[in-house]
């Protein structure tokens, strides 16, 4: 392992003020491992909610972020609005931005770069799709995106990876711990030959797609695996915790 392990749940356009305040609940009397990091990012209107009645054992996440200063810019939400409240992390160039949306690696590393810059930290999603796996473009497709992160960024230092194979993603089809395991080595070795040794044993790198109570502890055990960024299994409490405690 690389760090501290790290669990992330990524709330995405689920919820209501009535089940987030269930949520809350149930993860404020979840027993949780102390040698995690855990994470949680609702959607933008309940944020302040779940900052204010979440344990502070939890930290708060924005599911994105506007690319700069705020000012006039229609429905965005900025960086300087998300500190202020107490958001910590945001999540950048998850494949639904990526993919349903059109985010490309240019403006995620933008996006990156200025989050950075006011002490947001950031979870830097990486992932291919299945034709791009079968393909047989794995490795090319994650590491241009890392690629587009590092040219943008001045440091890793308060970055999480999040590999997220997009065939995986809410589809009940989980990497195997190996395909997992492999992707990942894979990234940081391209940190160590692109970036620094140093940065490639300290930086983080989680996984995330269709990650539940069930399948997370043999993901763990895979050395390069540090913890996971979890959709669907998210949104219930007890599951969460399952997943927070099946750190190694
Ligand atoms: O950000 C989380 C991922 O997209 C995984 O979502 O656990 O529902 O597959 P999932």
């Amino acid at each position: 392992g690389n760090g501290k392990f790290f669990v992330g749940g990524n709330w995405k356009c689920n919820g209501s003020k009535e089940s987030i305040t269930r949520l809350v609940s149930d993860l404020n009397s979840a027993t949780l491992e102390t040698d995690v990091d855990v994470v949680v990012a609702p959607p933008f209107v309940y944020l302040d909610l779940v900052k204010s009645s979440l344990t502070y054992r939890i930290e708060i996440s924005s599911q994105n972020s506007w690319i700069g200063k705020g000012g006039a810019f229609t429905g965005e939400i900025s960086v300087e609005q998300l500190t202020d409240i107490g958001c910590k992390w945001v999540i950048l160039g998850h494949s639904e931005r990526r993919h349903i949306i059109g985010e490309n690696d240019e403006f995620i590393g933008k996006k990156a770069a200025y989050a950075l810059s006011q002490g947001l930290r950031v979870i830097a999603c990486i992932g291919e799709l299945l034709e791009e796996r079968e393909a047989g473009n794995t490795f090319d497709v994650c590491f241009k995106q890392l690629k587009a992160y590092s040219d943008a960024i001045p440091s890793w230092d308060a970055v999480v990876i999040a590999y997220e194979p997009v065939w995986a993603i809410g589809t009940g089809k989980v990497a195997t711990p190996e395909q997992a395991q492999e992707v990942h080595v894979a990234c940081r070795d391209w940190l160590k030959k692109n970036v620094s040794a140093e940065v490639a044993s300290k930086t983080r790198i989680i996984y995330g797609g269709s990650v539940n109570g069930s399948n997370c502890a043999e993901l763990a055990k895979k050395e390069d695996i540090d913890g996971f960024l979890v959709g669907g299994a998210s949104l219930k409490g007890p599951e969460f915790a399952t997943i927070v405690n099946s750190v190694r």
